[in-house]
């Protein structure tokens, strides 16, 4: 397709938005699963009805994929996805901030989109990373492990010990960042003096005692991005809140998922923020009726990288996750990567499929595999019993149901339809166990029709098969929602929008 005509079907998508949601001053974007669901590229979609695009929570830890209009890829990590879109931005109270990756985030987006970069305002009091958090962390880990024989598989971005030490109220803000160095040093010590036997009991396990980096060294790494921050670091919370109230509109976006939440999540198998839509109010430090809508991005099959329970997973989790680094020339397009994909599909429809191989297959299709870290995700049968508690725990009404596309040319699609508890009872619908028993959890499956065309780029719902049609009711039907927008492929345009009956009007 021309850049034009992109450009308009664009314009069209965008206007019925515009007039769907047209009522609503805000929007929060939450993640209904284990994160990775395509939340970016909905954010960078809707960024241009918007005044304001928040990011509430989460750290560098988050990866979300966008693409700009003339189809440029960025990943972000702390910079809101409305930056793809040349939105302002906004990193709101809620995100704990890494200086040192936002100056690398910062360079790629120049790199990317010249002067186009819009203005990012960054609060100042976010909570701020140090390599101490990071080397915490470790040692945490590395004491789990040696309990329970499990970790939590972070993405070792420091961020528990960046919760915790805030908690302690002993943190850096981003205020320090452009203040007196001799403060930011102080403070400093006082983290230094509270972890000091921890850091070093863990650079002593990992033999390197010299690694230790005083206060001071410290200090230099965070400020080396000073200059980048001076003019930015404000009072967010402020800034919002006058804006909410002369009836701007803001985006909100939430970063990992509602099952990775500290508190909906499965706890300890999750990050250590505020993922869900209840996060934003608290993240951007403003009043919750300004909380309008929420749109749940739910990817049709979930995947999850790190540890904990996964009831409808298809296989193997430590095996997934190493799979793309042990056949990296199928996570690139070439030749030997369509034979993989042919001949698996292949044997998927003919029933002669390993579980094994439905999910390398869905690996593969979908270079599953982290936007921050790298690992494999794992990949999981499409799962009603989490959407239905995601849609409670956020309150949704819309849906925005992505990854239709990588179904296509399956003949058959089993999605989990219950959670069989270990005492044999079915998890009431909305609920959602505790994770020592999630890992003792059946799926109860149910085998839908699938299709054989391929919906990849398909921008309207009468052109998907009937089959496709039928999920996307029984989803609506089984999470009492609306699907608004369903992802038939990565690119902004592959995407079709369900105007809910009467909207229009
Ligand atoms: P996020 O963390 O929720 O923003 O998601 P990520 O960016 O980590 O991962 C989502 C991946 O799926 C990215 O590679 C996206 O480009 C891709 N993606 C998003 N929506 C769709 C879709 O509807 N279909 C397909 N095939 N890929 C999608
Ligand atoms: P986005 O925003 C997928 C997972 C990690 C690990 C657990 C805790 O891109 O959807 P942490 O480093 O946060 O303490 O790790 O959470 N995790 C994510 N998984 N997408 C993410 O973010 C994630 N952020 C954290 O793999 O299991
Ligand atoms: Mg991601």
């Amino acid at each position: 397709m021309e850049e034009s005509e992109v450009m308009s079907t664009m314009e069209s998508t965008l206007l019925v938005l515009a007039a769907v949601l047209k009522d609503l001053q805000t929007l929060t974007v939450a993640g209904a699963q284990w994160g990775d669901e395509g939340k970016g590229k909905i954010i960078a979609l809707l960024a241009p009805l918007f005044d304001f695009v928040e990011r509430f929570s989460g750290a560098s830890n988050a990866g979300h994929t966008a693409y700009t209009p003339d189809g440029k890829k960025i990943v972000s990590h702390q910079i809101p996805c409305g930056l793809a879109a040349g939105k302002t931005c906004i990193i709101g109270r809620g995100l704990m901030f890494d200086p040192v990756r936002y100056a690398d985030e910062y360079r790629e987006a120049s790199a990317i989109l010249g002067d186009s970069v819009p203005q990012i305002w960054i609060d100042n009091q976010c909570t701020v990373w140090t390599p101490w958090h990071t080397i915490l962390e470790s040692w945490i880990e590395r004491q789990r492990v040696k309990r329970s024989g499990k970790s939590i598989n972070t993405t070792k971005r420091g961020v528990g010990p960046m919760a915790a030490i805030r908690d302690f109220r002993i943190d850096v803000k981003t205020w320090d960042l452009i203040g007196p160095r001799q403060k930011l040093i102080e403070k400093l010590d006082g983290i230094y003096e509270n972890l000091k036997l921890l850091l070093e009991a863990e650079l002593e396990a990992r033999d390197c005692e010299d690694c230790l980096q005083v206060p001071a060294e410290v200090a230099e790494l965070l400020l080396a991005s000073s200059d980048l921050l001076a003019r930015d670091v404000i009072d967010a919370g402020d800034l919002s809140r006058k804006e909410l109230m002369q009836g701007s509109r803001f985006l909100f976006e939430a970063a990992q998922a509602t099952m990775l939440d500290l508190l909906a999540g499965t706890n300890p198998f999750v990050s250590a923020g505020m993922s869900t839509a209840a996060g934003a109010a608290y993240g951007a430090v403003i009043p919750p009726k300004y909380i309008n809508e929420v749109l749940l991005v739910a990817k049709f099959y979930p995947t999850r990288v790190g540890e904990g329970p996964f009831v409808s997973e298809i296989w193997d989790r430590s095996t997934a996750e190493r799979f793309p680094e042990d056949h990296k020339e199928l996570f690139v397009p070439s030749r030997v990567r369509d034979e993989f994909l042919a001949r698996t599909l292949y044997r998927i429809n003919n029933e002669s499929a390993s579980p094994a191989d439905i999910s390398q297959y869905l690996q593969v299709l979908q270079y599953e595999r982290g936007a921050s870290t790298g690992r494999g995700r794992s990949v999981g049968y499409p799962d009603l019993p989490t959407l239905r508690y995601a849609v409670e725990v956020n309150g949704s009404r819309y849906l925005a149901l992505t990854c239709l596309d990588a179904m296509s040319g399956l003949d058959q699609i089993p999605i989990v339809v219950d959670y069989e508890l270990p005492n044999g009872s079915i998890m009431p619908r909305g609920s959602m166990a505790v994770t020592d028993v999630l890992f003792e959890t059946k799926p109860v499956t149910r085998v839908l029709p699938g299709w054989p065309k391929d919906i990849h780029g398909c921008r309207r719902e009468k052109d998907l098969p009937p089959a496709a049609r039928d999920v996307i009711r029984l989803i609506e039907q089984e999470t009492g929602t609306h699907v608004l927008i369903v992802g038939t492929g990565p690119e902004n345009d592959a995407i079709i929008v369900r105007p809910p009956k009467g909207s229009l009007s």
